[in-house]
C-alpha cells in the first residue's frame, strides 16, 4: 500500500512539474525591466510604459516610482548604483547630474546602440544631448527637455497685459504688481506661485530671478519683495513644482512659474481648463532643465533596457509623452508631427515659442551637487530672513566661484 501511495505521489509531482514547465513555455514570461523614473503628475509616463509593454513580447517594463525632488532622487540612485546593484535597469536622470553618473561609470555608453540603429545626435534635442555626453561619448538620451515658463490666467489679466507678458518685455516688478492687483479675482487666493523651497528647483528659479547670476542682489530682492508684498503665498518657502502645479491647476493662483508639463496637468487633473491659460517667457529667460534616460552599467538586462530607452526616446514614445503629458519632445521629428501639434497646443503658442528663444543655464561644475547645495542654502537663508542681503550675495558668489565661469554669448545686447 505504502508503495502505491509513494508511486501515486511521485506521479502527481511529475505531472505538476510537467504542467509547470508547460505553463512557462506557453505563457512565455516576459523579462522585467525596472525603470526608475520620477513621479509624474500627468498620465504620460504610465502611458508610454503601457505602450512599450503592448508593443512587444519579450520585456515588461515596470515603473519604479521615485521622488520628484531631483537632489533626493540623485542620492537615492547613487546609493544603489555605487553598491553595484542591478535593481534598476533604466534610470531617469536630471540633466544637471547625468554627466556625473557617466563619469562615475554608473551608466553605459550608448554610441554602439545608436550606430546599430542609425540614430544620430542631430535626431534629438541639442541641449539635452550635450548634457548626456561625457568624454566624447553619448551616455543618455532625452526623456524630455524642460524650460521654465510663466503660466498666466488669461481670463483674468487684460489683453494688453497678456500681450506684454507673451512678448517677454516685462520685469519681475510687473509680475509683482499684477499678482497683487489680481489676487482674489475669479476665486483665486494667491497671486504668483513658484519654487522657493531649499532644493534644486530654487536654483532654477534663482537663475531666472537673478538674470542668469548677473544680478544676485537684484534677484534676492525681487524674490523677497514678492513675499513681502503678499504676491506669493505665505508658505512659498516650502513650494516645489508640486505645490505650484497644484495651486495653479486648481484655479488658486493667477500666475505660476513652472515647467511645460504643468500644461498637461491642467488637461488631466485641472479644475481650470487650458483655454483659461496662456504661456509667457519669463522676463529674463527660462532655465533649461530636463531629464535623460540611461542604462545601469550593471543591469543584467542590457538588451531589454536598450529596447525600453529606444522606445521612450524615439518617435513613438516622444509622441505619447507630448500628447499625454504636454512634454516638450526630445526627438526632433516629433516637433513637426501634425497630430502632436494639433493636440499639444503649447507647441504653437506665441508665448511658448518666445520662451524657447530665451533659455538660460545653471552653473556647470565638476561637483555640481555641492555647488547647488551652497546656492540653495544662501538663497533660502536670505528669503527666510536668516541672513542679510550682502552676506547672502557673498555666499552665492562664493558658491559660484567653485563652478566654471559663465560664458555669456549675448553680453553686448
Ligand atoms: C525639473 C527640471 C530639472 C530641474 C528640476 C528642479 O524637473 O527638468 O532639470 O533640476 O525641475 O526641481
Amino acid at each position: 500500500m505504502k508503495r502505491i501511495v509513494a508511486v501515486a505521489l511521485s506521479l502527481v509531482m511529475a505531472i505538476s512539474l510537467v504542467a509547470g514547465i508547460g505553463a512557462d513555455v506557453f505563457a512565455a514570461e516576459k523579462t522585467v525591466i525596472n525603470f526608475a523614473a520620477q513621479g509624474d503628475s500627468t498620465p504620460a509616463t504610465q502611458a508610454v510604459i503601457d505602450a512599450f509593454n503592448a508593443s512587444q513580447e519579450e520585456y515588461e517594463a515596470v515603473w519604479v516610482d521615485m521622488t520628484n525632488d531631483s537632489g533626493a532622487m540623485r542620492t537615492q540612485l547613487i546609493n544603489s548604483l555605487k553598491a553595484g546593484s542591478d535593481e534598476y535597469d533604466v534610470i531617469s536622470m536630471d540633466v544637471v547630474w547625468a554627466g556625473e553618473f557617466a563619469a562615475a561609470g554608473y551608466i553605459a555608453a550608448l554610441d554602439g546602440f545608436m550606430r546599430d540603429n542609425d540614430l544620430s545626435i542631430r535626431d534629438y534635442n541639442q541641449g539635452s544631448m550635450s548634457a548626456g555626453k561625457y568624454d566624447g561619448k553619448q551616455f543618455a538620451l532625452p526623456f524630455f527637455p524642460d524650460l521654465g515658463v510663466l503660466y498666466v490666467r488669461k481670463d483674468i489679466v487684460s489683453e494688453d497685459e497678456l500681450a506684454m507678458l507673451e512678448s517677454g518685455e516685462y520685469t519681475w516688478a510687473d509680475v509683482l504688481d499684477l499678482a497683487v492687483q489680481y489676487k482674489g479675482e475669479a476665486e483665486t487666493v494667491d497671486g504668483f506661485v513658484y519654487q522657493s523651497k531649499q532644493y534644486e528647483g530654487l536654483v532654477c528659479n534663482f537663475n531666472e530671478f537673478s538674470d542668469n547670476w548677473r544680478d544676485i542682489a537684484g534677484g534676492l530682492e525681487a524674490m523677497k519683495n514678492l513675499q513681502d508684498a503678499g504676491a506669493a503665498p505665505e508658505n512659498i518657502l516650502v513650494y516645489t513644482e508640486g505645490e505650484t502645479a497644484n495651486s495653479f491647476i486648481k484655479g488658486d493662483s493667477v500666475f505660476a512659474r513652472n515647467w511645460p508639463y504643468q500644461w498637461g496637468a491642467i488637461a488631466s487633473e485641472g479644475e481650470i481648463t487650458q483655454d483659461q491659460v496662456a504661456i509667457a517667457p519669463l522676463p529674463m529667460g527660462g532655465t533649461v532643465g530636463g531629464w535623460l534616460l540611461g542604462v545601469n552599467a550593471n543591469s543584467s538586462n542590457q538588451d531589454g533596457a536598450l529596447a525600453l530607452i529606444s522606445f521612450i526616446t524615439g518617435p513613438e514614445g516622444q509622441k505619447i509623452m507630448s500628447m499625454e503629458g504636454g512634454y516638450l519632445p526630445g526627438f526632433n521629428a516629433v516637433l513637426e508631427d501634425e497630430e502632436v501639434i494639433e493636440s499639444n497646443l503649447l507647441l504653437s503658442m506665441p508665448g511658448f515659442l518666445n520662451a524657447l528663444e530665451t533659455t538660460i543655464s545653471r552653473p556647470v561644475a565638476e561637483d555640481y551637487a555641492a555647488v547647488s547645495d551652497e546656492l540653495q542654502q544662501a538663497v533660502h537663508g536670505y528669503l527666510a530672513g536668516d541672513t542679510e542681503l550682502e552676506d547672502a550675495v557673498a555666499a552665492v558668489e562664493e558658491a559660484l566661484a567653485k563652478a566654471e565661469p559663465f560664458e555669456y554669448a549675448d553680453e553686448e545686447e
